[in-house]
């Protein structure tokens, strides 16, 4: 059987930040696979047009810088007017940067904690409140990553975000239990994936090549196929988080 077909998600309102390239695009391009109405923000225009121009769905590219948080607000605004709802948010949008300790530069960690850290916190509110309003039971999925379970060599404030991360996300799920909410939170925790990161990361397109051929990593759409099943569980069925590595990840 085709797991896309007769999908839970079909006619969802789903939202997923950072869907301009690697791990969220391909997120966008599962939940329209599925049925789900997609909207996604990231600040490349040129790349959200090119995505939205292959979905079959209705959806909605959103220009946003998620270090700005009026911008972020307006989004979910824009998302309620154009497709309703929302039932589904997917806080993917991050960055690393390989600046150190002991040395590194303020405005890289700064930038990290805040598209990492805090933008998730803002989207995650900002969802919260709209499905709570909308009396919707909705579903809240955490990209995070494998240096949010340990803490690899050189990962400095990266891993510490990502550890914050872990930590909203059983924060949020004991919050919406006392609160008797049916909003479900999760996460996802990938090792190495080929996607821009890495390029970025290390300030390298070589070094990324070298990282990216060492040994078979994993594809933004691994990731996808994960979140996708964490949204179509039923219910009942929380998926707390899925940690997934390369096979072949030593670390
Ligand atoms: N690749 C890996 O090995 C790996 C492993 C574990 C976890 N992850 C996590 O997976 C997520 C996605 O990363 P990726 O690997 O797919 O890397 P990517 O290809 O570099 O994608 C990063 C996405 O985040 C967006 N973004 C970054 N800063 C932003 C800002 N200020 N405002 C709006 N959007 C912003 C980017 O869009 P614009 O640049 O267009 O704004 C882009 O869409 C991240 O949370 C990352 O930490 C990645």
């Amino acid at each position: 059987m085709n797991v896309r077909e007769n999908s839970s998600l079909s006619g969802k309102t789903a939202f997923v930040t950072g869907g301009s390239s690697g791990i969220g695009a391909a997120i966008v391009r599962e939940l329209d696979a599925r049925g789900a109405h997609v909207a996604f923000c990231a600040r490349r225009e040129d790349r959200l047009r090119r995505l939205a121009d292959q979905l079959q769905n209705p959806c909605l590219p959103l220009v946003v810088d998620m270090r700005k948080e009026t911008e972020i607000v307006d989004a979910f605004a824009r998302i309620q007017s154009a497709l309703g709802p929302l039932d589904v948010l997917v806080n993917n949008a991050g960055l690393g940067y390989k600046s150190p300790l002991s040395s590194g530069d303020t405005n890289l960690w700064r930038e990290m904690l805040e598209v990492n850290v805090l933008a998730l916190c803002i989207a995650t509110r900002e969802a919260v409140m709209q499905m709570t309003k909308a009396s919707r039971s909705g579903h809240i999925v955490h990209v995070s990553s494998m240096a949010g379970h340990r803490v690899p060599h050189s990962t400095g404030m990266y891993s510490a975000s990502k550890h914050a991360v872990r930590a909203l996300t059983e924060s949020l799920r004991m919050e919406l239990r006392e609160q008797n909410s049916m909003i479900r939170i999760g996460s996802v925790s990938p090792g190495l994936v080929e996607t821009e990161f890495a390029s970025l990361f290390h300030g390298s397109e070589d070094k990324a090549k070298e990282i990216y051929t060492a040994f078979q990593v994993l594809n933004p759409e691994d990731i996808a196929d994960a979140v996708c099943y964490l949204l179509e569980a039923p219910a009942h069925m929380q998926i707390h988080d899925i940690l997934i590595r390369p096979t072949q990840q030593a670390s």
